[in-house]
């Protein structure tokens, strides 16, 4: 029996002007389509935005639907209309904020397995690691240079073949 220990890395900023002025630029977008989400079942919208390589901004929000399960996270709204319409093109940053109308959230969002696990998925197809850049409505960011670092111990293309 061998106990093994695994680290993560992860940056908390206090203040956003500690922040480059891509990363905040990319935060307010988030902001911007977190408040364009569709969610009259939980009232808890949630807005991902991710910048390509080639400089794009890809927005997505949560798309809830009376039937529960046929909705879907606004990361995987994001990440999948990027691989849709730009196919190749890696994505450097995913800026992910979140809001409720019944109370505020001041802590940095912590994203869903599956959204971690359909995220992974783009860092391992394009070979090159996701900047994240998480928050609440209000509060300290929260920062990781790789989605490795949200979803250790993810599964792999690898599993498939063995
Ligand atoms: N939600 C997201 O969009 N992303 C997450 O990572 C967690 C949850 C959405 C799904 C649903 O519309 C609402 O937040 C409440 O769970």
């Amino acid at each position: 029996m061998i106990k093994q220990e695994l680290r993560i890395a992860y940056t908390d900023i206090e203040n956003e002007n500690e922040l480059n002025a891509e990363d905040r630029g990319l935060l307010q977008k988030a902001r911007e389509t977190c408040d364009q989400a569709y969610a009259p079942y939980s009232n808890f919208h949630v807005g991902a935005a991710l910048l390509l390589e080639n400089g794009i901004i890809v927005c997505g929000n949560n798309q809830e639907n009376a039937a529960f399960p046929s909705g879907l996270c606004a990361e995987r709204v994001a990440v999948f209309a990027a691989g849709a319409n730009y196919p190749g093109v890696k994505i450097k940053t995913i800026a992910i904020t979140c809001k409720s109308e019944s109370f505020p959230v001041n802590e940095p969002l912590s994203p869903c397995g599956a959204c971690r696990q359909s995220m992974s998925e783009y860092e391992i197809r394009y070979k090159s690691n996701i900047r994240i850049l998480l928050q609440g409505e209000t509060g300290k960011i929260r920062m990781m240079n790789s989605i490795a670092d949200l979803l250790p111990f993810m599964f792999v293309a690898e599993d498939l073949k063995k």
